[in-house]
C-alpha cells in the first residue's frame, strides 16, 4: 500500500527560511529535429545556508535547470514556471536585475574553472575586481580581501600566488581561486554545477573542503550538482535524484542514501565504489542508457532500463509522491516495493546487499 499524496509543495512559500523556491520549472529547446525538453516540471525549495545535492546521469537536466535559476540560458530556451529568490521572481527578470543579484547574491561555480577565470589578468586582480563589482572599497582593501580570502579556501603564501596569473595554477588551485571569488560578496547560495568533476580524486576532496569552508564563513546555502553520488555524501543535508529532465526522488540524504525507493537511485547506489568492502567488489552498473529528451515517449522515462516495469510504466509517468514509511517522496508506480529489493537483486550482480558506507 502506498499513499498518493501529492507531495505537499503549498506550504513551501510560507516556510520563513525559504531562499530559493523553484516552482514547475520547465525548460525546452526547439531544434530542427523536434523539442528537447530539457527539465520537465521541476520543484524544489533551498532554505537559508542549507545543502542540497542535485544528483544524475549526464544529459538529466541538471544544468539547463540550474542555469534557468541564473539567467544564463540561451535566446531560444523557452521557460515557464518560477524561481523565486527571496519572494522575487527571477523568470523574465532584466538582465540588469539579475546581473545585480549574480555573483552578488547567487554565486556559480561550473566545471571548468578556466570558463570563469580571465587568463590576461592576476588571480589577486580577479578576485578583487569580485569584492569591486558590488562594493565600494578600496584597491588596496579589496586586495587584502583576496589574499584573506585565498588563505580560507587552503591557497599557501596567498601574498605571493595573488600574482600568478589562472595559467600558473593547477586545476584544483584554480577550482579553490573560483570558490573564492564565489565568496567574495558574502552570497546568499552557490551554486556548484560539477566543481570537482574536471579534478582527479585527491583534489576533489580539497576542493570540496573549500566549498564547505565557503559555506561556513558566509552561511550561504548550497546547491551541489553532479552526476556522482559519492559527492554528495558528507555535503549536503538534502538530495533531488534527477532523470530525463525530472526530480524523481528527493528527500534528506540520509533517507535517500538508505531507503531508496526509486528504482533509478537504488542503481545509483549499486554503481558506488564501497569503501567498507575490498576493491575487487564488483558493482552494480545500471545498464542502458537515459532516454532522449527529444520527443520524449509517454510512460516512465526509466521504463526500458527498470527491471521491475510493468505496463502501467510504459502508459503514465509517476508523480513524486510520498513513499510510505519513509519521509521522503519517489516518483515510481512500484516505490513501496523498491523497500524489499537491493541492487544487487535489482540489476543483477552480486555486490552492494546494503546502503554504501559513505556517509560518514
Ligand atoms: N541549447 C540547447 N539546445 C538544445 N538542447 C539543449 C541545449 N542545452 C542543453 N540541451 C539538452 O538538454 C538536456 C539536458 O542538458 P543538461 O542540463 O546540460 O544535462 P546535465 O547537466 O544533467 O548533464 C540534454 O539533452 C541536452 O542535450
Ligand atoms: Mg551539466
Amino acid at each position: 500500500m502506498t499513499i498518493d499524496l501529492e507531495v505537499d509543495d503549498t506550504q513551501r512559500e510560507a516556510d520563513p527560511d525559504a531562499l530559493l523556491v523553484v516552482d514547475n520549472l520547465t525548460v525546452s529547446f526547439p531544434t530542427d529535429d523536434g523539442v528537447v525538453q530539457a527539465v520537465r516540471g521541476v520543484s524544489y525549495t533551498v532554505r537559508s545556508g542549507e545543502a542540497m545535492g542535485i544528483v544524475g546521469e549526464s544529459g538529466s537536466g541538471k544544468s539547463v535547470s540550474s542555469m534557468a535559476v541564473m539567467g544564463l540560458l540561451p535566446r531560444n530556451a523557452r521557460i515557464s514556471g518560477s524561481v523565486r529568490f527571496r519572494g522575487q521572481e527571477l523568470i523574465g527578470l532584466d538582465e540588469d536585475e539579475y546581473a545585480k543579484l549574480r555573483g552578488n547574491r547567487i554565486a556559480m561555480i561550473f566545471q571548468d574553472p578556466l570558463t570563469s577565470l580571465n587568463p590576461v589578468y592576476t588571480i589577486g586582480f580577479q578576485i578583487a575586481e569580485a569584492v569591486h563589482a558590488h562594493h565600494e572599497v578600496s584597491k588596496q582593501a579589496a586586495l587584502e580581501r583576496a589574499v584573506e580570502l585565498l588563505d580560507i579556501v587552503g591557497i599557501p603564501y596567498p601574498e605571493q600566488r595573488i600574482n600568478n596569473y589562472p595559467h600558473e595554477l593547477s586545476g584544483g588551485m584554480r577550482q579553490r581561486v573560483v570558490i573564492a571569488i564565489a565568496m567574495a560578496n558574502n552570497p546568499d547560495v552557490i551554486i556548484a554545477d560539477e566543481p570537482t568533476t574536471a579534478l582527479d580524486v585527491t583534489v576533489q576532496a580539497q576542493v570540496l573542503e573549500a566549498l564547505e569552508t565557503a559555506r561556513e564563513e558566509t552561511g550561504a546555502a548550497l546547491i551541489l550538482i553532479t552526476h556522482d553520488l559519492g559527492v554528495i555524501a558528507g555535503h549536503a543535508e538534502r538530495i533531488a535524484v534527477m532523470y530525463a529532465g525530472k526530480l524523481v526522488e528527493t528527500g534528506t540524504t540520509e533517507e535517500v542514501f538508505y531507503r531508496p525507493r526509486m528504482p533509478y537511485t537504488l542503481g545509483l547506489l549499486g554503481s558506488l565504489p564501497r569503501l567498507d568492502k575490498q576493491e575487487h567488489e564488483r558493482l552494480t552498473p545500471i545498464k542502458g542508457a537515459p532516454p532522449s529528451l527529444l520527443n520524449l515517449p509517454p510512460g516512465c522515462p526509466f521504463t526500458p532500463r527498470c527491471p521491475i516495469a510493468e505496463d502501467i510504466c510504459d502508459r503514465d509517468e509517476p508523480a513524486l509522491l510520498a513513499a510510505e514509511g519513509t519521509g521522503h517522496a519517489a516518483a515510481c508506480h512500484f516505490r513501496s516495493r523498491v523497500a524489499d529489493i537491493d541492487a544487487a537483486e535489482m540489476f543483477g550482480t552480486d555486490a552492494a546487499d546494503d546502503a554504501p558506507e559513505v556517509l560518514a
